[in-house]
């Protein structure tokens, strides 16, 4: 008779089975969130991040047709346009839906004293030094760089290239030279 213990062939059997089903259940964990997270990083590059109060460009300066420069005062003096702090949204929402729970919150900056804290969304390369000054000087509108804005409710990221500026200087005969200066 045979005594010798049978190899447990049923123990190694199940657990290759059961291996085979956890690595199916792994990759397709793996590829569940992989899918969400392609899907949440490609929609939020599409609409732009999300800002601590969703202000929306289309509704104030689409549909009431308030003026860009109402809010961002130094785009034609300085070097930075200005993003308007609370108080110039209090100017309005003072009386403008004062109930509504992102005015509250606006009230609630303003009471403690805290900006507003903006995400930032249009760069250029660290390297290049862009000021607005002589641009809007020349009159060139805010959407030949910027797009259609007051059609937009949340601003989506934007990264400007040399070539982009480029382009236009070129056509527009602007200094190209320019280069030398702008990269410090
Ligand atoms: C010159 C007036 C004015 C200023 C300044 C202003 N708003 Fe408004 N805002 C309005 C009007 C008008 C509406 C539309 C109200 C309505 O729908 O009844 C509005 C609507 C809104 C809404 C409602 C949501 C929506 O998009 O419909 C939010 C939020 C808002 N404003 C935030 C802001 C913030 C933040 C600022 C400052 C950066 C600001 N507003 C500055 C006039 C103004
Ligand atoms: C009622 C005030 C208001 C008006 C009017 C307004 N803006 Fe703004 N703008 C803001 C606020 C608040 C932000 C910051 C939040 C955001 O990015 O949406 C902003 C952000 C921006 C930015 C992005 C800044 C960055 O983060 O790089 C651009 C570009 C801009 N505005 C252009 C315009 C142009 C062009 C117009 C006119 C067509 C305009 N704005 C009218 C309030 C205003
Ligand atoms: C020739 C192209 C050009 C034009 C025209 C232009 N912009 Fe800009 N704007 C830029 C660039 C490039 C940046 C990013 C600059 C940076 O990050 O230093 C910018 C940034 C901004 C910002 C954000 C500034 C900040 O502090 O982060 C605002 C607000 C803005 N522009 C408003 C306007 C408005 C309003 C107009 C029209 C009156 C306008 N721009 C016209 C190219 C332009
Ligand atoms: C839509 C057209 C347009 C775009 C886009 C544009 N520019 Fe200009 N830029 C001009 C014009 C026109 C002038 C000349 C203004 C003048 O003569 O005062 C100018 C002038 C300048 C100057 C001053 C040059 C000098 O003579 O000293 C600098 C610096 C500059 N631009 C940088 C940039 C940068 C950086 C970008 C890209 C982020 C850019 N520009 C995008 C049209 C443009």
């Amino acid at each position: 008779m045979d005594v010798t213990p049978k190899p447990a062939h049923d123990f190694p059997e199940a657990l290759k089975r059961s291996r085979g089903a956890l690595a199916i259940m792994f990759l397709s964990v793996v590829g569940v969130v992989l899918f969400l997270y392609y899907f949440y990083a490609s929609s939020a590059a599409d609409i732009g991040p999300e800002q601590p109060i969703p202000f929306s460009h289309q509704v104030h300066a689409g549909v009431k047709n308030i003026q860009c420069q109402f809010c961002h005062p130094y785009v034609d003096r300085s070097t930075f346009p200005g993003i308007p702090p609370v108080e110039k949204c209090l100017y309005c929402h003072k009386y403008i839906i004062v109930k509504y729970p992102w005015i509250q919150k606006e009230h609630q900056y303003f009471n403690t004293n805290t900006p507003t804290p903006w995400r930032k969304v249009n760069y250029v390369p660290e390297h290049v030094f862009f000021n607005h000054q002589r641009h809007i000087r020349k009159e060139i509108a805010c959407e030949e760089c910027h797009g259609q804005v007051q059609h937009a409710d949340r601003l989506k990221e934007h990264r400007f290239f040399m070539g982009f500026c480029i382009e236009c200087h070129d056509k527009k005969k602007a200094n190209v030279d320019c280069w030398l200066a702008c990269h410090n």
